[in-house]
């Protein structure tokens, strides 16, 4: 907790450790009371740095029990501890440092370091957790041999598992039992893992290309043991996947996946002992929707793929953490598309971008993809880091090509492999395989804020010329008044008036290719011309969502539904279709009666009644622009406004087109059992997106088709459907389903989220209270990380009309839950005072109403670093 001002790290003071850890010998014996914690480090000088003689390790919350240097206890005046580490003054060459510590995991609601989660002890290093453990350098330059050996009773923690394989296991007299585990690879500190507890676990097995085979296994609570097949299933596709794309093969005779519930976040990738927030691995077609299906999918593979981006090679300092996390999402993606439908894992990547990162560009909040500092890293664990990160990996692949891109990383592994790097060594890579500069490129990594492409275009009939000129700007952020020009990979496509991709020859190239061309803007405005076009193009921009930029191009409503009807390229078709909505609905926010254009109507009833297109897509492009993304676009949000016309907008469609959505409706029922397969989730997009918008109707026939999905309870993603729908009207049966539902999932937690996410988001005046009663309600916890993120963080974040109300209610709400929660677990405190982060964006008396809360909180003496940070920051 904060005393002073917090202290600001900048990535231009990074120095080398002066002292490396070569081996570092951990015993653990784990009690109800406490936990004792014996360590043995190899400590030599670090031949590549000044050495002072000084050591200085990291060290929180650790009580001394004894200390000695190569077998002598040290005296009291040979070393000082404070509240942040361990000095020790008169330092060897190298010398063995044993320590032995007590620490308090049942006392740790931070849930970093050990801590315990229900019955079982579990750790969470990333970033800087190990430091509560024991006293290490605790920074990702300093990679050493771990060997952990944990006792502990033998009824209450059958299973005991640390990083690597295990070495033997001895059983003693006195009820317990310990076990050592090895890990070969050097590593940081960040990586390291332990679990204890009565687990259960599935086992499968892989062999590798090169022959090795690997166990996998997956650990749960017992009553969850038959929850665990989509996860392993999806680790084994996830590695015979990286063998295939990137080359890549495991490297350890075990690979284990452990559920907890209670984790930060999402899951963490600890060598050969990945620990998983229960929500990521657990999945029945009864408990979980399409949504976890695939959450589980890609975030298994996530840490799968961190194996090789994090672990064998890893980030020097965490400036560089976008070195790791933008890859492996880029990876991850790329992975799911293979999985699925590429082009619909496309626009929910962008989509997401586009409401969360380019909302954060666009925010006091707002970084580079390699930030120059921070006061707690925990905070930089952001949509820009890994969402934007990973697309700036994207454009490597797209201005190389994937053969050059595969070169490029090969030659990254090969080169890097066992070292802390950073992301200019990554970039390094591909700039030595092309033959490339990519000097210009690597503003991407140091720059913030989302670059805007004004586009305009003129065509010239006589000289058969069509010409784009593009200008790039990118607005200030904080720290960076003025930008230099991206390099941003621009690609596009000439359709012409039947649909047909024209062929495409600049000027003074020799021939034209047909199809998308990869434009590169380089400089703040330039001009392409294309040769040989007999008639005015409709140009398709930014194709596949080639670069994070926003495009401004004056497209006619008739070349929006064109493009709509006729664009080959998925994202294109949808983001015409997300435009024109747009237009449609900030048109009337400030008219509420302007006009629909029919046009628009008849492009959704097309869509509607195309039975040819894949459904997915399909749902994804008669989903209408979300209210936050629309919120983005105005230059003050109008929250009641936005509502109101997105509502009104759904009532149309759904007055004109209702026997098409009928028909669609129960034309994509199927009575088949459940698969998470594209198509099959793509079919029940579209059919609940069509309930939705029938809901709409306040027709009791409708009413009673949800209410009939629901009570068939086919699989949780149909009833979770219709519950919702049914929970927002104000009529009986939504408490009876509330009611029914609760009752038949009240001992399942994931399912209880799903409960309070619901009531959460609902539309109804009285949210708010029910929010603060169900906080009462014996399933919430306010300890527990999935309970606050689904019932206060849905709240404040995903229900705009109730967290803004006009008299302050939800930010007062929010101002006191931050309060609440900063003295458990500031991690999670931080994640929900970012929320409020954006107050500019609204009226004044909203400003004012968020900032007075902000304010408090700042004032309040004992606020935690990360809170501070968030808070002050969001204010300057
Ligand atoms: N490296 C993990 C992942 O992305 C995230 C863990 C971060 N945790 C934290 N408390 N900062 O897979
Ligand atoms: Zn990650």
């Amino acid at each position: 907790m904060l005393r002073d001002t917090p202290t600001t790290i900048y990535l231009k003071d990074y120095r080398p450790p002066e002292y490396l850890i070569d081996r570092v010998d951990l015993t653990f014996e784990l009690g109800e009371e406490e936990t004792r914690v014996r360590s043995v480090l190899q400590i030599r000088e670090n031949p590549a740095a000044e050495v002072s003689g000084v050591l200085r390790l990291h060290g929180e919350q650790l009580e001394l029990i004894a200390l000695s240097l190569d077998g002598r206890p040290l005296q009291a005046t040979e070393y000082q501890v404070d509240d942040e580490g361990l000095t020790i003054q008169q330092m060897p060459a190298q010398c063995i440092l044993e320590s032995d510590v007590r620490i308090l995991p049942q006392k740790n609601t931070a849930l970093e370091g050990l801590y315990k989660s229900g019955t079982m002890f579990c750790t969470q290093c990333e970033a800087e957790g190990f430091r509560k453990i024991t006293w290490f350098l605790d920074r990702p330059d300093v990679m050493s041999r771990f060997t952990t050996t944990i006792r502990a009773d033998r009824i209450r923690y059958p299973v005991l598992l640390s990083n690597g394989n295990p070495l033997n296991e001895i059983q003693t007299d006195d009820g317990m039992h310990q076990i050592t585990w090895e890990d070969p690879f050097p590593k940081p500190a960040y990586l390291f893992a332990l679990v204890a507890g009565d687990l259960r676990s599935i086992e499968a097995s892989h062999t590798t290309p090169s022959g090795r085979d690997v166990a996998l296994k997956i650990y749960v609570e017992p009553e969850n043991i038959d929850k665990c097949d989509h996860a392993m299933a999806s680790l084994k596709h996830a590695m015979a996947w990286d063998e295939r794309c990137y080359g890549r093969e495991y490297d350890l005779d075990i690979y284990m996946v452990v559920a907890v519930n209670d984790f930060n976040m999402g899951a963490m990738e600890n060598k050969g002992l990945n620990i998983f927030n229960s929500k990521y691995v657990l999945a029945s077609p009864e408990t979980a929707t399409d949504r976890d299906f695939q959450g589980i999918e890609s975030v298994i593979a996530h840490e799968y793929f961190h194996n090789w981006t994090g672990n064998r090679i890893t980030c020097r300092d965490w400036f560089q953490l976008s070195l790791k996390e933008g890859l492996t999402v880029f990876r991850d993606q790329e992975f799911s598309a293979d999985m699925g439908s590429r082009g619909v894992k496309r626009i929910e990547d962008v989509r997401l971008l586009r409401a969360h990162q380019f909302a954060e560009d666009a925010s006091p909040m707002a970084h580079p993809v390699r930030p120059d500092s921070y006061m707690e890293i925990n905070n930089f664990y952001t949509v820009t880091v890994y969402e934007k990160g990973a697309e700036v990996v994207r454009m490597q692949a797209n201005l190389l090509g994937s053969d050059l891109y595969r070169k490029g990383t090969d030659l990254y592994f090969e080169r890097f492999d066992g070292q802390a790097v950073t992301t200019d060594d990554f970039v390094q890579c591909m700039a030595e395989v092309s033959g490339r500069d990519f000097s210009q490129f690597k503003r991407w990594y140091s720059q913030a804020g989302t670059p805007e492409l004004k586009i305009s275009s003129d065509f010239q009939p006589e000289q058969q010329r069509y010409t784009l000129t593009v200008a790039q700007h990118c607005p200030a952020t904080p720290g960076q008044p003025d930008k230099a020009a991206f390099l941003i990979p621009f690609a596009v496509g000439l359709l012409d008036k039947n649909g047909n991709e024209m062929p495409l020859q600049l000027q003074g190239e020799a021939e034209a290719i047909t199809g998308t061309r990869m434009l590169e803007v380089s400089e703040r405005r330039q001009q392409f011309t294309f040769i040989g076009i007999n008639e005015r193009p409709v140009p398709a921009l930014l194709r596949g969502f080639s670069a994070p930029v926003k495009v401004q191009y004056d497209y006619s409503d008739e070349e929006l539904m064109f493009l709509m009807a006729a664009e080959p390229d998925g994202f294109c078709r949808w983001d015409a279709a997300q435009t024109l909505a747009q237009r449609i609905l900030l048109k009337r926010v400030a008219t509420p009666d302007a006009e629909i254009p029919a046009g628009f109507v008849e492009a959704f009833r097309k869509a509607l009644t195309d039975r040819e297109s894949d459904q997915a897509l399909l749902a994804e492009v008669l989903t209408l622009p979300s209210e936050s993304y629309l919120g983005d676009q105005m230059k003050e949000v109008d929250v009641e406004g936005i509502h109101r016309s997105r509502e009104s907008l759904k009532r149309h469609l759904a007055l004109t087109l209702k026997d098409e959505l009928l028909s669609l409706y129960h034309d994509n029922y199927s009575a088949d059992g459940y698969a998470p397969d594209a198509v099959s989730i793509g079919r029940r997009s579209l059919r609940n997106l069509a309930l939705s918008y029938l809901i709409q109707l306040d027709d009791p026939a409708v009413l009673q088709l949800c209410i009939d999905q629901f009570r068939a309870g086919q699989n949780m993603t149909d009833v979770l459907a219709a519950l919702s729908l049914v929970a927002d009207k104000d009529v009986p049966e939504a408490e009876q389903l509330l009611e029914q539902f609760y009752q038949q999932w009240k001992n399942d937690p994931l399912v209880m989220d799903k409960w309070f996410t619901l009531q959460a988001l609902a539309n109804r005046p009285d949210t708010l209270s029910r929010v603060e009663n169900l906080m009462k309600h014996p399933a919430f916890s306010l300890a527990n990380p999935n309970k606050v993120r689904s019932l206060i963080g849905a709240f404040c974040s995903g229900n705009a009309v109730g967290f803004h109300a006009a008299d302050g209610s939800g930010y007062q709400f929010l101002g006191d839950r931050v309060l609440e929660l900063d003295g458990m677990n500031p991690q999670v405190a931080s994640r929900m005072v970012r929320i409020m982060a954006r107050w500019q964006r609204y009226d004044k008396q909203r400003q004012q109403m968020m900032k007075a809360q902000l304010e408090r909180i700042l004032k309040t003496e004992g606020i935690s670093r990360d809170v501070f940070e968030i808070a002050s920051k969001s204010l300057e």
